[in-house]
């Protein structure tokens, strides 16, 4: 069992290979969180957290056994009632208009296995004794409010996976004006807030500030993940780097409004915080009914980012995404959107699929415009039916001439949008997100429907399964191109208007839940303006996520190395495209924009048929080349060797079984900068690994001590080199 309590002591202890959360109950009732960190056998000094917590000015006693103040202690659970003055995790209206809640603890259980969250995207086990869970019951005896707090510890990898259920075991309703996920704590402030900031088409930049006393937070209020701020936060050591110091890693499985919060109490204790955000959030919860927040994964790690992205890689990669292309190479794909944008006709189409069979592409894929009478993005958004203007015969037609040409055919939706210039609007002008009375605000001139609606969610359903029965479709794009406002509903009542955002985030998962069940072969791409929604909830129902609509080489580089903090690169999207570049206008090579996007599901976005015969050539081998490496960039431990963040340079390095694959890349160069040093990581010391392309053999210890040195004075060099361990 990864999970033990002492009942002498009334401690806690979740262990994961290398990691220990331990918390106390205090007094008999109050729960407390007393450690995470590297792993510990024992908690020795539980009574030493009270120096801390009593006799100090301005922090009323509440717990008259020992004259402590929930002020001063590292409350697990916080609520607001007790005398704490921090933040709360918790806090609710009951009908008398007071606010106050006591949590006190009751019982737990501990279980093998994890259970499924209602209605909301988690990690999972295949089998029990990959985890274990703890179940706390908490309760506010005036009221019978009762969280049910759990915590699964996975054998194998160093993460603990936590969430919250609250049940309204009283009589009466209450309002649920905030119900994060998680809190822990850091008894000292010396740490930095690491964050992923970003905007469309440049997602996922890396920041770090130091802790200060007060507040720190990122958020969203857009009911989305968002690009602005990924539902991620790390805690690091100043002196933390890729490969060395402590790093603390939170991330939020959720895809809606979200907080990640640091608040360092004059004491210089950090609490953090993590969850739905309270921002424009209510929830009315009746008699017997239970309301469960989604699910926080923490990871610690003393090697620093890089053993930290690995854990959630690995989690993500094997527990978090799921079905039958979880384990499975994913095809190489071409999408026509930067080939044609919404200027094509069947004819272009084919066209195009059939040069990329020709140099071994194996799914084209038809993105927006195929609809309604869609020739911009002004209108048709809900009308899914084939523009027979572009499409004389149809999708069926289409997608069975693609199929007929040895290929798979793939399909561009965005089921959740309405155009107000569409027939769906035209029948149903209520079905949208807005408040009556008020102007209705387009982005990018659509509405967005409300799912919070039974009857728009199965039109969704609907629609989409409709053309996905009716044609040899195997691979979806679901795009979503705007942040929600005008928060409003007509299908809720008054005191539940605010409720909207929630109800949005899990309508949409009840919808992914729904279609990828009932089309388990179809792969699934998520895309949100590229990679806006790109969060751990929804690769729960999309294996891959389209990463970023900035297609350049250079750019990427950024983004891709940003998201891979918290996402595998089985889940990037990444495409080879035109240059000049259509976001930047930048000029880089072939081969280099090739070797980008092959640290991810490979495919162009390009007319290939513009390209002359060395190009094609050249797009030929990569695609032989990225089948042959395939499986490592899917399944590989990934090493980040060079940060573009920090340098001229990005340099990934990939093991997966018997292979290495090391990519390296110079973005920009100034004269006489000779060549750069590159030291590999994560082989063994004594094997010998050939580099396949030379056939030059070299120890893991020579690669990784004396290791490889690359051209540095060349701009937009790129080499991967394939290494294989000498049998
Ligand atoms: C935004 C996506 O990110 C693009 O790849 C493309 O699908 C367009 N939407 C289509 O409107």
């Amino acid at each position: 069992m990864s999970i033990c309590f002492d009942p002498n002591e009334k401690i806690f202890y979740l262990n994961t290979p290398n990691t220990s959360y331990v918390m106390g109950i205090y007094c008999g009732k109050l729960l407390l969180h007393l450690y995470y960190g590297k792993k510990i056998d024992r908690f020795v000094n539980f009574i030493d957290y009270l120096p801390v917590a009593v006799d100090l000015p301005f922090s009323p006693i509440d717990i008259e056994e020992t004259n402590a103040s929930s002020n001063l202690l590292p409350m697990e659970y916080p609520c607001y009632g007790n005398v704490d003055f921090r933040t709360p995790a918790f806090h609710a209206e009951y009908e008398n208009g007071s606010t106050l809640t006591r949590f006190e603890y009751v019982g737990h259980e501990i279980a093998k296995g994890k259970k499924k969250l209602n209605g909301l995207p988690a990690t999972y086990v295949d089998e029990d004794n990959e985890a274990d869970t703890l179940y706390i019951t908490l309760r506010d005896e005036l009221t019978g409010i009762e969280a049910i707090l759990s915590y699964t510890a996975y054998n194998k990898i160093d993460a603990i996976a936590k969430s919250v259920k609250i049940q309204n075991a009283g009589n009466q309703n209450i309002s649920i004006k905030s119900v994060l996920s998680s809190t822990t704590y850091l008894f000292d402030k010396e740490f930095e807030f690491v964050h992923l900031e970003g905007s469309w088409a440049r997602e996922r930049n890396i920041q770090k500030k130091s802790l200060m006393n007060g507040i720190m937070q990122i958020d969203s209020k857009r009911v989305s993940s968002s690009h602005t701020h990924s539902p991620f936060l790390a805690l690091a050591r100043p002196w933390a780097t890729e490969i060395q110091g402590e790093v603390y890693g939170f991330s939020l499985v959720y895809s809606g409004n979200h907080i990640e919060q640091v608040e360092v109490s004059e004491y210089d204790v950090a609490r953090i915080n993590v969850g739905i955000n309270p921002f424009g959030f209510n929830w009315i919860l009746a008699p017997k009914e239970e309301f469960q927040a989604p699910e926080v994964v923490l990871t610690y790690s003393n090697e620093g980012f890089g053993k930290m992205s690995r854990t959630y890689h690995e989690l993500y990669r094997s527990r978090l995404c799921r079905g039958k292309y979880r384990d499975i190479e994913r095809p190489v794909l071409i999408n026509n959107w930067e080939a044609t944008y919404f200027d094509f006709n069947e004819e272009k189409i084919l066209n195009i699929a059939k040069k990329a069979k020709d140099v071994g592409v194996e799914l084209m894929v038809l993105d927006d415009g195929w609809f309604g009478k869609r020739n911009s993005d002004n209108c048709s958004l809900g009308d899914w039916v084939a523009d027979r203007n572009k499409l004389p015969n149809g999708i069926e037609s289409l997608a069975t001439k693609i199929t007929e040409l040895g290929m798979k055919f793939g399909l561009w939706f965005e089921p959740e949008m309405i155009s107000e210039d569409s027939e769906l609007y035209r029948i149903h002008p209520d079905w949208c997100i807005h408040v009556e009375g008020r102007k209705r605000n387009p982005a990018r001139n659509q509405l967005v429907l409300d799912l919070s609606r039974k009857d728009v969610r199965d039109y969704i359903v609907d629609s989409v399964s409709n053309i996905l029965k009716a044609a040899p479709i195997s691979y979806v794009k679901w795009d979503y191109n705007r942040n929600i406002s005008d928060i409003g509903s007509e299908g809720l009542p008054v005191e539940r208007q605010q409720e909207l955002p929630h109800r949005y985030v899990l309508g949409i998962y009840e919808i992914l839940e729904r279609i990828t069940t009932a089309f388990p072969d179809v792969l699934f791409e998520g895309c949100s303006g590229g990679g806006g929604r790109f969060d751990a909830g929804m690769i729960h129902y999309y294996p891959q996520y389209w990463t970023s609509d900035n297609s350049d080489a250079i750019e990427r580089l950024y983004i891709q190395h940003g998201t891979s903090m918290v996402m595998p690169v089985s889940t990037m999207g990444a495409h080879v495209s035109a240059i000049p570049n259509h976001q930047v206008g930048r000029s880089t090579p072939l081969k280099m924009r090739g070797n980008v996007a092959m640290s991810g599901q490979f495919g162009y976005e390009l007319d290939l048929n513009t390209l002359d015969d060395d190009e094609l050539e050249l797009v030929k081998q990569q695609i032989t080349d990225y089948k042959k490496i395939r499986e490592v960039i899917h399944h590989g431990n990934m090493y980040r060797l060079k940060s573009p963040f920090e340098g001229r340079n990005t340099v990934w390095e990939y093991i997966y079984k018997d292979k290495v694959v090391l990519m390296y890349f110079t973005m920009f160069t100034r004269s006489q900068l000779g060549k750069i040093q590159v030291k590999l990581q994560g082989l063994e010391d004594s094997v010998q690994y050939v580099e396949t392309l030379s056939g030059r053999t070299y120890s893991g210890s020579y690669l990784m001590n004396v290791g490889l040195y690359f051209d540095n004075n060349k701009e937009f060099n790129s080499e991967i080199l394939v290494f294989e361990k000498k049998q």
